[in-house]
């Protein structure tokens, strides 16, 4: 097992590049399913959750080659299991993501039931629903989804809630389904504007990209595509948060600044000046951030995977804040560590309620998702005295070498072996 050392109160200055989408990657990876060839998806971030998708692509017969520039060589002509084992889908949810593809090419696939990240349940009713919809037979035996279908058809699908995941397993069952598909309270995440595009970019006859109605008309087969992984927009987010909590001046390259607008806004709510370019973002902070409200919500509001970053930040600020999350009601792990290291935060419902301004004191604490881990890193960056935070390997599913990226901004942050669990 490793932790993170961190010793407080390093102001971070310079520049970072900005790695290729985590959530983006998960989605085009499996899309390679639909049709046999080769692709090369350049951009590829070097993370636990790609490399287990690779994994899992590699149990199925498809070849990822993953190279240290970024690049993601796959190669889909000899996929000889149409299986998610449990195995794989619960150490990541996004491996349901290849549900749909099996499905639409070969027309069988049995995945396991995610068991995906720590808080709450997260159900997958919405595609499940969606791929009945679209005439396959779904059936549920001893935790796994098993689902045939001779051919998909054409359908309307309206989503409940504009699921991420959905929207990505039924686009990619719509593209090969006969006739014309139409999704409504579509998810428009940029890693799903980007996953119609190369599906665009094999054949796909997709219309009303980045809308809320997906118009697919269905086609008999497709061809590979080689794809760009757009930037980390959520990794962007963490590293402007990190800059604004110890108060310097950083550079973020290789970065999207139009995907980030909602959390632009709040940074400069926050008191931060913020200059943009067409691929960087430079921030700096001299005082303490005003306390800033946020509610999270479906892109392009606030992201749900920046509320936990938002929490840390929020207990520098002098006053109340008010942070709720309308899309995951319980991702609130991140809290009972935040006051560990000093923090006055109540959580009442899905409302973090935090009473900033009090300095943060280093402690020992514990990751236990993804983005609670994040959070745990920035607050320990500005925290006194040192602190120390185990079970890092949440934090290695999202985020490429994050401890070299900080402390090339002068972070004293270092990566140690630990027996402790
Ligand atoms: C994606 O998860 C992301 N993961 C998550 O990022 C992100 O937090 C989430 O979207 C919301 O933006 C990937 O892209 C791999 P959803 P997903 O389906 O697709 C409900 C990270 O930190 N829902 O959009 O699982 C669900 O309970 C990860 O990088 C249903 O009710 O999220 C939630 O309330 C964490 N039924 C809401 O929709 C369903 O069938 C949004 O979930 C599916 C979802």
């Amino acid at each position: 097992m490793e932790k993170f050392v961190v010793e407080g109160g390093a102001r971070l200055q310079g520049q970072v590049r900005i790695s290729g989408a985590k959530n983006a990657s998960l989605a085009l990876m499996p899309a390679t399913l639909l049709a046999p060839g080769t692709y090369r998806l350049t951009n590829t971030p070097n993370l636990r959750d790609v490399r287990t998708m690779a994994q899992l692509l590699g149990e199925m017969g498809v070849d990822c080659q993953l190279h240290p520039d970024g690049t993601c060589i796959i190669d889909s002509r000899t996929v000889t299991s149409f299986e998610a084992p449990y195995e794989q889908v619960k150490k990541m949810r996004a491996s349901f993501y290849v549900l749909g593809p099996l499905l639409a090419r070969y027309g069988y696939a049995r995945v396991s039931l995610p068991g995906g990240c720590a808080w709450g349940p997260r159900p997958v009713d919405l595609h499940l629903k969606g791929l009945e919809k679209l005439g396959a037979d779904i059936r549920l035996e001893r935790g796994y989804v098993v689902a045939k279908a001779s051919k998909l058809r054409g359908t309307h699908i309206h989503l409940d809630v504009p699921s991420v995941g959905a929207t990505g397993n039924l686009l990619m069952a719509a593209v090969l389904a006969e006739g014309t598909t139409v999704i409504t309270n579509a998810a428009v995440e940029p890693e799903i504007q980007s996953l119609a595009e190369m599906l665009v970019a094999m054949g796909a006859h997709i219309e009303g990209i980045g809308t809320p109605t997906l118009r697919i008309e269905g086609v008999s087969e497709l061809h590979p595509a080689d794809v760009t992984t757009i930037p980390d927009r959520i990794e962007a987010g963490t590293f402007l948060v990190a800059a604004a909590m110890t108060r310097g001046t950083v550079q973020l390259v290789d970065v999207d600044p139009s995907l980030l607008t909602a959390v632009l806004a709040k940074l400069e709510e926050a008191g931060c000046q913020l200059e943009t370019g067409t691929d960087t973002i430079t921030i700096t902070m001299e005082d303490a951030p005003r306390p800033t409200d946020i509610t999270t919500a479906p892109y392009p509001g606030f992201p749900t995977d920046m509320q936990a970053q938002w929490t840390a930040f929020m207990t520098l600020a002098p006053g109340t804040s008010r942070i709720t999350d309308t899309i995951f009601h319980d991702r609130f792990k991140h809290v009972p560590e935040l006051v560990r290291l000093g923090a006055d935060i109540q959580v009442v419902d899905n409302t973090a309620i935090v009473n900033g301004g009090t300095p943060l004191m280093g402690a020992k604490v514990m990751s236990t998702d993804l983005r609670a881990s994040a959070a745990l890193i920035l607050a320990a960056l500005v925290a006194e005295n040192t602190s120390e935070i185990l079970r890092i390997y949440h934090i290695d599913r999202g985020y490429e070498r994050i401890e070299e990226k900080l402390q090339a901004l002068g972070a004293r942050i270092q990566r140690v072996a630990t027996d402790e669990f």
